[in-house]
């Protein structure tokens, strides 16, 4: 019998660069490459570039940064996850990953850029009056994201834009400290308690508009501003025929789920002026849907919202608003085409422009006052700022070729010794389809051999082994891997799994090297959902290193999500109990490291998303450590006893971070075991690293 096994199986080389000397690749490959592998200059540019040395760089001020204020984001990750790491900041943080990097620096480019490209369409149209922006803030609620936009914007005005009761409770806090004349718009159902809220508002002098999602609210508005003595600014959301073709455009056209038919409309005209309330309708309101593929479609939008405008003062309205949502869409892909939820075919200032022209197109049909502008900018505002780091941990191995044929042999059936001698027939003739149609009959007739009895599960595995060194031999093998990420995909990319909504996915890393593998990631999680195996561009797999277990980055592959600062944090939930990632918020500085570490907090603790299911991890941890010390009282003569092994161990689980730890277990056992101490969540604001630290105390569990 001959044996399979001496068919040459030396793997089929793609190119000569297969060494892990970081050196070799460079000659062969260049950042720049990899900016177009990955198309990083499409869906990037002003933000995110490759540098020298092979990492992704941000320019935290886009087109006006300058060469030396650009930050390497491999130089942040390592900085903030290093717990030894001094110099110069003094952070020695020790941040688990996945970690968020906020850049506001970028997030104050994004709002200066969208008032600018008003500013300027309003200038060189000839526009009558101004745009004065809200952030919707459901996109992204994070305290320091709200202040800084109510900080950024406040010279020129910028609110905010809430849609439920902690919103506007947010909303309105923030807003005392920023500019009054700014519009807080309530959005959302809303019931007597959201309304009473939205009036308070008025009587603390912010500028609150009540938009009416609902006829029906009108009434409580009416009631409860009578009752309180408070005289509400009143909008209106109107239900636009203009239709969205989109996922997003399901809130829009008749049907859409929000928002008033022209019926409704003309009842409330009518109600609020027999309450001698006409005066209070000031605003128009409309969402055409999130990302808006086209100008085309824009224009068609606004200007029916125009016409509703002109419409509503005729009526007699106090009208001075017309506010037209969000939608400003975000080039996912880099394709600038508008052919999918994923690209959008205009810039900032094509919108802006397009806005401006057709409002004035038809005020000035209807010889109407210009209205104020406002527009509720949700994604294209922080969806840049925030990108997402995580490590791939391993990678999937290919099955060992087995040695030892004879012994693979004895357990075969007749039929299965056939299909072996016919297998080895094709692969020796280079017969690849037969090969193909051999390996899957001799594959499944083992399966069955094994379910009888008659193969063990060493023969089973090397049937395994053999079929795949015969289809990589003729080079049939599937060539994608499997990258083992440390994430969840539910918590982190939640409209992955949710929506199909794809993002850039990039190392961070090693971009001077050329990718020679092709990998989908899998994450953490217990589900089949959890991976992620579509990327733009329409790819299945994504171009990958191969995990570096001795070379550059100390074998650490980390990988970034880009522009998912929008709507994915808040989505996210803990399915399997993996909780939100690290944050750190990094300001561009002229110091030494070009960029200052300004807060950190640490991801959600086993212990936090323990508790958010209704756990208690302090009976918990009293329940295991009393069995611990019961145990320990009948074994005396232990050298550690359970009590203290297990107060170290369970200290550690409960604080620490439910990812995986790649530090070594036995180090990090050793040191728990060493020093019952433990790092506790804390925001720590670092201030150039004078004021940072991390609580560090003996007993466990406490809160600060
Ligand atoms: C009423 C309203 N305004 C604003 C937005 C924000 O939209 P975008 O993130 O597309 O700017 C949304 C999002 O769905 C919305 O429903």
């Amino acid at each position: 019998m001959p044996a399979l096994a001496c068919v040459d199986t030396t793997p089929i080389v793609v190119d000569t660069f297969s060494s892990n000397d970081c050196g070799i690749y460079s000659q062969f490959w260049s950042p720049s490459l990899s900016a177009s592998l990955y198309r990083i200059d499409a869906w990037g540019a002003p933000y995110f570039t490759t540098n020298t040395s092979g990492n992704i760089s941000v320019r935290p001020h886009g087109s006006y940064t300058l060469p030396n204020q650009d930050i390497d984001l491999l130089n942040v990750v390592k900085h903030v996850t290093d717990p030894k790491s001094t110099g110069g900041l003094g952070l020695g943080l020790g941040l688990g990953l996945p970690l968020i990097v906020r850049f506001p620096d970028v997030l104050k480019n994004r709002l200066e850029s969208l008032q600018s490209s008003f500013d300027f369409a309003i200038q060189t149209q000839g526009y009558d009056s101004h745009y004065q922006g809200v952030y919707p803030v459901k996109c992204n609620q994070d305290r320091y994201i709200i202040e800084d936009i109510v900080e950024f914007g406040s010279s020129f005005r910028f609110g905010l834009e809430a849609g439920s009761k902690p919103e506007i409770l947010l909303a309105m806090s923030c807003l005392c400290k920023g500019n009054l004349e700014a519009f807080l718009v309530c959005n959302g159902f809303k019931d007597a308690e959201y309304v009473s809220l939205a009036l308070l508002g008025r009587k603390l002098e912010l500028n609150t508009v009540i938009v009416l999602e609902q006829e029906d609210e009108l009434d409580l508005v009416v009631d409860l501003s009578k009752k309180m003595n408070i005289k509400p600014v009143i909008g209106l959301r109107a239900k636009l025929r203009t239709k969205h073709s989109g996922h997003f455009g399901s809130t829009s056209g008749e049907k859409g789920k929000f928002g008033l038919t022209t019926v409704q409309i003309v009842r409330v005209v009518k109600k609020l002026r027999e309450k001698g309330m006409l005066d209070c309708l000031q605003l128009l309101h409309f969402h055409i849907g999130s990302q808006i593929p086209s100008t085309a479609l824009l224009s068609d939008g606004v200007a029916e919202a125009a016409q509703l405008y002109c419409e509503l003062v005729r009526l007699g309205a106090c009208m001075g608003v017309i506010d037209i949502g969000g939608g400003l869409g975000i080039d996912y892909d880099g394709s600038k085409s508008g052919e999918s939820d994923l690209s959008v075919a205009y810039s900032l200032e094509e919108y802006a422009a397009a806005v401006v022209a057709s409002v004035r197109f038809v005020c000035d049909q209807k010889s109407v006052k210009h209205p104020v502008i406002c527009s509720e900018s949700g994604r294209a505002i922080v969806s840049h700022h925030s990108v997402l780091i995580f490590e791939a941990v391993s990678a999937g191995k290919q099955h060992e070729t087995p040695t030892d044929i004879q012994f693979l042999l004895e357990g075969y059936s007749e039929e299965a010794r056939g299909d072996y001698e016919n297998l080895y027939g094709a692969a020796m003739r280079g017969d690849r389809d037969s090969c193909l149609i051999y390996v899957d009959q001799l594959k499944q007739r083992c399966v069955e051999g094994f379910k009888e009895g008659s193969l063990s599960i060493e023969q089973l595995a090397g049937v395994d082994g053999l079929c795949e060194s015969v289809i990589k031999a003729i080079g049939a093998s599937d060539p994608v891997l499997t990258y083992n990420v440390n994430l969840s995909v539910f918590t982190s990319i939640p409209d992955f799994w949710g929506i199909d909504q794809l993002f850039p996915i990039v190392p961070i890393h090693r971009l001077d090297q050329r990718p020679m593998a092709r990998g989908i990631l899998s994450d953490l999680t217990c589900d089949s959902d959890g991976k992620i195996n579509k990327f733009i561009g329409g790819e299945s797999s994504l171009p990958l290193h191969e995990l570096d277990t001795n070379g550059c980055s100390n074998g650490r592959y980390y990988l970034g999500m880009f522009l998912g600062g929008a709507y994915e944090e808040a989505l996210g939930g803990v399915h399997n109990l993996f909780g939100g990632p690290s944050v750190v918020r990094v300001l561009q500085s002229d110091g030494p490291h070009g960029f200052e570490v300004t807060r950190a907090v640490m991801g959600q603790s086993s212990a936090d998303v323990l508790r958010a299911m209704q756990h208690e991890p302090e009976l918990m941890f009293q329940t295991l450590q009393h069995r611990a010390e019961e145990l320990s009282k009948a074994q005396r003569n232990n050298k550690v006893s359970a009590e203290k092994l297990a107060a170290s161990c369970l200290a550690r689980s409960f604080n620490n971070m439910p990812y995986l730890s790649m530090e070594t277990s036995t180090n990090a056992l050793t040191a728990a075991i060493n020093n019952l101490g433990v790092y506790y969540r804390d925001e720590a604001p670092c201030d150039g690293g004078k004021d940072e630290k991390w609580a560090y105390f003996g007993g466990v569990l406490k809160e600060t």
